[in-house]
């Protein structure tokens, strides 16, 4: 894009930049768990991307935000599918990094349509994480909001304090707002609580805290954000509650009629969290658009349909 093309880029237009993980999802649809050796046959079996923030992306876009995915990429066909598939959303790949040497991680998941619930397998042998180098390269004028799925978290840390020091230069107006998610509970992904303005964490890192709703975990881990900051903790069929510097807000989860799909349901919670603060809507508002979104979502297979 030209200098004078981003000089004349008004807020609106300006992306969601999503940095994570993209995958592989070999998604495997039955109506009974399968026993341990034995021999099943699914009742249907499809190729998606997936990855948290490609997935964040995919609801971003059928929300219809304007977006751009930042990760790695290994390639080969997958990467074909991958790249076809990201492109038939409108999704920006400007930032995205190939590495030859590395294969492409996937996820075997078993879909249990009785009940909704996913089982994931994954496996990521040597796809190296997007770092504060490769981050330096990106022209942040064209983003308003950046989001990161918690993962190297160090160097993650890295590049939301080069944000800052864009924000610095530029008036109010054209600051970059960040957020991060902190899904896994993995020591290293802790130190990301104190950094963005939007921090969501899930209800498994609420737990491993010692937590017991998403109303208990927001309070608890809130001293760990910075001033201002939110934090939102979503908790499947309960909701989803957030605390900031105006108090706390919960809003009760919108279960479909009959629950089909939850794999990506905090993903596309936290896009429609996105979408919503990105629009101007308040905290309260965002939370149960989240909340709407993400049920809707439950009661489908995949992302096409969550908006009606
Ligand atoms: P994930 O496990 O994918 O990270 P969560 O379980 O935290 O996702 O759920 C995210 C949001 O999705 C919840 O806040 C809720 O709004 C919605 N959701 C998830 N599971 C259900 C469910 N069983 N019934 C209704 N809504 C759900
Ligand atoms: C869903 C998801 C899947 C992926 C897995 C990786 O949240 O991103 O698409 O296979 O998690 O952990």
């Amino acid at each position: 894009m030209s200098a004078a093309r981003t000089s004349k880029m008004t807020e609106e237009e300006k992306q969601i930049l999503c940095i994570g993980l993209v995958c592989l999802d070999i998604i495997n649809v039955v109506d009974k768990f399968p026993v341990e050796d034995t021999d099943t046959r699914c009742l249907s079996q499809r190729w998606q991307r997936g990855g948290n923030a490609s997935n964040t992306c995919t609801v971003l876009s059928i929300l219809g935000a304007s977006c751009g995915f930042m990760g790695s990429l290994a390639p080969g066909r997958v990467s074909d599918f991958i790249y076809d598939d990201i492109r038939r959303y409108g999704i920006d790949v400007t930032n995205v990094i190939v590495h030859t040497e590395s294969s492409f991680p996937a996820s075997i998941i078993i879909s249990n349509i009785s009940n909704g619930l996913r089982t994931i397998l994954h496996t990521n042998r040597n796809l190296p994480d997007v770092n504060s180098e490769d981050f330096r390269k990106i022209d942040l004028s064209l983003y308003k909001w950046i989001h990161w799925e918690g993962r190297n978290a160090s160097e993650q840390v890295a590049m939301i304090q080069q944000v800052e020091q864009y924000n610095a230069t530029v008036p109010a107006e054209h600051q970059i707002t960040t957020s991060v998610e902190i899904e896994k509970t993995r020591e290293e992904l802790y130190q990301l609580f104190g950094h963005g303005d939007v921090v969501f964490v899930s209800k498994d890192v609420a737990k491993h805290f010692g937590f017991n709703s998403a109303s208990e975990a927001v309070k608890g881990l809130y001293n760990r954000v910075k001033p201002g900051a939110y934090l939102i903790c979503a908790w499947a069929e309960k909701g989803a509650d957030a605390m900031g510097p105006d108090g706390v807000f919960h809003s009760n989860a919108f279960p479909p009629e009959k629950l089909v799909d939850t794999l990506g349901a905090g993903d596309t919670f936290n896009a429609a969290i996105l979408f919503s603060l990105c629009n101007g809507k308040s905290i309260q508002e965002s939370l149960t658009f989240g909340c709407q979104i993400a049920g809707r979502k439950c009661g489908i297979q995949g992302y096409d349909g969550i908006v009606r």
